[in-house]
């Protein structure tokens, strides 16, 4: 049963209407936690935390972790953990959102950690298998520094998440806040948006639409890829059994080709189609493959298999088309009942 009130039980999540997010909450909210979910909505969406609001355990704040101002009425409430999973992603937004990126993981972090330590709660920053860069040695363990073009095409993600981790880090032992850092490797499962443009819903995307999916480069590069229950999971075990000022990573423990995913994506769905080779629009990283030794001795493990994740994603996806599609038979029946021409956008 849930408890009442008790602020012990109340956590703040930052991004919380993301992909990530959006599953984190419900998560904790089935644990019983009370939640604050604050999202400027940039690249998340309302839709996928909107039937959360009749939750009186649950409260939905648009705002920007970055600006200082708006954050300030958090110092006033008590929350016994914090997570900050607030910063656009995608790689195209690199260029779109950079000085966002860049914000959110400076200016945000530094924010959230202040509602922390006034608040005495725990923290978790979430990074990304990017603070690596571009790879040179495999399997990555969190003591490896990583390869990173400080002012690359796609420094803005990377040292962002790497700012946010050292400030994560240099402010928990100046002040004592409990903080943890989360490397996430690349994670897909339910609430990704049909439209994101990351690979897994990309290509169960166009082979559901008959077009051709498209992969960059020669699609030798090599990725692994985790469920987002298993990823909830790691997150959970890191806050409540990680190591103040460590850093861990959280992945897939199966390398896979790009090339191998798309054969994988079409056995899993029974779709067919085919692969249009590009040359990507930005520098590519030849492979990202996760030591997963150190949040396993905390006892987590991999538990979805990649088959499965990818069947019910395909499954979320055609339910998703369908209601779609009924939604604007509705909309087109309806304008027509009241006489009014020209055909209604549907909901994206
Ligand atoms: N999904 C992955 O495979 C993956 C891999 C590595 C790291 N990560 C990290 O995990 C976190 C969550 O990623 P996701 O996949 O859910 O992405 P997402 O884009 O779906 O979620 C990020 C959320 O943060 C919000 N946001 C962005 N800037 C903000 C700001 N300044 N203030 C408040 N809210 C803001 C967005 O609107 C969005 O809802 C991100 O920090 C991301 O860098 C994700």
């Amino acid at each position: 049963m849930r408890s009442l009130g008790l602020s012990r039980n109340r956590c703040l999540v930052a991004g919380g209407a993301g992909f990530i997010g959006s599953n984190l909450v419900r998560a904790l909210l089935a644990r019983g936690m009370q939640v604050d979910c604050v999202d400027d909505l940039s690249t998340g969406r309302e839709s996928d935390i909107v039937d959360l609001k009749r939750d009186p355990a649950f409260r939905f704040i648009q705002l920007d972790v970055s600006n200082a101002e708006d954050c300030t009425r958090f110092l006033r409430r008590h929350y016994s953990q914090v997570y900050h999973l607030a910063c656009p992603t995608g790689v195209p937004n690199i260029e779109l959102l950079g000085e966002e990126m860049l914000l959110a993981s400076s200016a945000g972090t530094y924010n959230l950690l202040k509602i922390a330590r006034t608040s005495g709660a725990r923290f978790l920053f979430t990074s990304t298998a990017e603070a690596y860069g571009d790879p040179q040695v495999f399997p990555q363990a969190e003591t490896y520094a990583g390869n990173v073009d400080p002012v690359g095409p796609r420094s803005a993600y990377e040292e962002a998440k790497r700012f946010g981790e050292a400030l994560t880090c240099y402010y928990g032992r100046k002040y004592g806040v409990d903080a943890r850092i989360v490397r996430i490797f690349n994670t897909y499962g339910p609430r990704m948006s049909p439209e994101d443009q990351r690979v897994i819903p990309q290509m169960i995307g166009s082979l559901i639409n008959g077009q051709p999916v498209l992969i960059y480069g020669d699609g030798s590069q090599t990725r692994t890829f985790l469920h987002v229950d298993d990823l909830i999971d790691g997150l959970l075990t890191v806050m409540e059994r990680g190591s103040n000022g460590e850093a861990y990573n959280i992945g897939g423990s199966r390398q896979l080709t790009i090339k191998q995913l798309f054969e994988a994506v079409k056995k899993a769905t029974g779709l067919s189609g085919r692969a249009v080779f590009q040359k990507h629009f930005i520098s590519d990283h030849r492979g990202r493959w996760p030591d997963t030794s150190k949040v396993e001795a905390l006892g987590w493990s991999q538990k979805v298999s990649l088959a499965d994740g990818l069947r019910e994603m395909y499954a979320e996806f055609v339910s998703s088309k369908d209601e779609r599609r009924s939604d604007e038979v509705t909309l087109v029946a309806s304008f027509a009942m009241n006489g009014r021409s020209g055909r209604p956008q549907a909901r994206v």
